[in-house]
């Protein structure tokens, strides 16, 4: 342990509600596949919290002006993006602010773009809110790298009102640059599209000096049709709290969300709001430190992975989740071929990606040199 904080201390997950480790419950299945992390919280999270608990009162609750001021100050640090107080509309999640959104542009049949590979939600939501899904795919590969597919783009927003983004990519790693937010910003602007920007992963940037753009800061016009999606649930591992927001500068944009949530989004916790106070004011050095572990994952796991046979692995700059390609595998279902090796990861399939696996690498270094062992065994049994 070269820090302040023990990112290789073994935790024990089974019998805590976890829905990543009680999936292969009793077996001896790995479970590398929800996106969250097998670390302990930042330490002043977690002392909030105890002192919350302690007062032992949990009635309604509702963020303050100094959570908002929390939150405003974090964005403005993380990406020097100064927003207005007034935009931020809290969130009990991201996937639920997605459904928002879809529901609050348009009417019924109305098309949303969405770009697969993508976190799952993103192909299914809109067809919950009776939205047209309209997929433009990203061009490219592991190999070759992952990009937008401007052709697909505006074929796919001829029919669209809304198109959803996910920015930094999960789960292809991809922390897009200007020119590409500019090119995408360009054609939201000429098809009059709304877009939800959901920047989730915004704080994990896994190259050194890289920063991130929210899509909102593009331009006047992309400022007034975007609905950016922020929470510290990744960035500091508090996904089972809840706590998110939505930034929507526009007023127009932001009554019309408003409305779509009514009766159905119920207030985020008191115990999402303490430890969201806690993550974006106080979480930054154990941050620091975890993207330094993450990035030494990332680069263990792409080290073993380069010589097994049949994997591919796109190049990480975002996120702790890693897109494996696995169509060259000679099985019909790669996914269950990894569980029946101990391993358990996410099946490309719920991405709209058959044949491709994500590997979630924020867990101890000696969990993850012990899934890449599971998956040599697998990939080479079928060599
Ligand atoms: C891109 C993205 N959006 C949203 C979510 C989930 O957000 P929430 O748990 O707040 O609904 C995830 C979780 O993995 C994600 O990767």
């Amino acid at each position: 342990m070269s820090g302040q904080f023990d990112f290789d201390a073994p935790l024990e997950r089974r019998g805590t509600d976890s829905e990543k480790w009680g999936r292969w419950a009793g077996r001896d299945v790995l479970p590398l596949w929800v996106a969250d992390m097998d670390f302990a919280a930042p330490p002043p999270v977690i002392a909030a919290l105890r002192a919350r608990v302690e007062h032992g009162v949990f009635g309604y609750a509702q963020p303050d002006d100094d959570l908002t001021r929390v939150l405003v100050e974090a964005l403005g640090r993380s990406c020097r993006w100064m927003i207005d107080p007034d935009w931020i509309v809290w969130l009990p999640g991201l996937v639920c602010g997605l459904t928002v959104a879809c529901r609050a542009v348009g009417v019924p049949g109305d098309g949303v773009v969405v770009m697969p590979p993508v976190y799952g939600p993103f192909l299914r939501v809109p067809s919950l809110v009776e939205r047209l899904v309209k997929p433009a795919p990203l061009a490219g590969d592991n190999v070759v790298g992952w990009r937008l597919d401007p052709g697909a783009i505006e074929k796919a927003a001829a029919a669209a009102r809304l198109l959803l983004w996910c920015h930094p990519h999960n789960p292809v790693g991809r922390a897009w640059r200007l020119d590409e937010l500019a090119e995408l910003a360009a054609l939201a602007e000429r098809h009059d599209l709304v877009v939800c920007s959901d920047e989730i992963h915004s704080q994990l940037l896994l190259e050194p000096g890289a920063t991130h753009v929210p899509l909102a800061c593009l331009s006047e016009s992309m400022a007034t049709r975007t609905i950016t999606l922020v929470a510290p649930s990744k960035t500091f591992n508090l996904p089972g709290l809840g706590c998110a927001a939505a930034i929507i500068a526009d007023a127009d944009l932001r009554a019309r969300f408003g409305r779509a949530m009514a009766g159905t989004v119920p207030h985020v916790n008191v115990l999402g709001l303490v430890a969201a106070r806690a993550a974006w004011s106080e979480g930054g050095p154990w941050l620091a430190e975890l993207l330094t572990y993450l990035r030494g994952n990332r680069d263990y796991l792409a080290g073993r992975l380069a010589s097994l046979p049949g994997v591919t692995m796109a190049a990480v700059e975002a996120t702790y989740l890693a897109w494996l390609d696995v169509r060259a595998w000679p099985v019909p279902d790669p996914h269950a071929h990894a569980v029946a090796h101990g391993l358990g990861l996410s099946d490309g399939r719920d991405f709209g990606a058959p044949g491709y696996l994500r590997l979630n690498f924020g867990c101890p270094r000696h969990a993850l040199a012990e899934a890449c062992d599971r998956l040599a065994i697998a990939a080479t049994a079928l060599a």
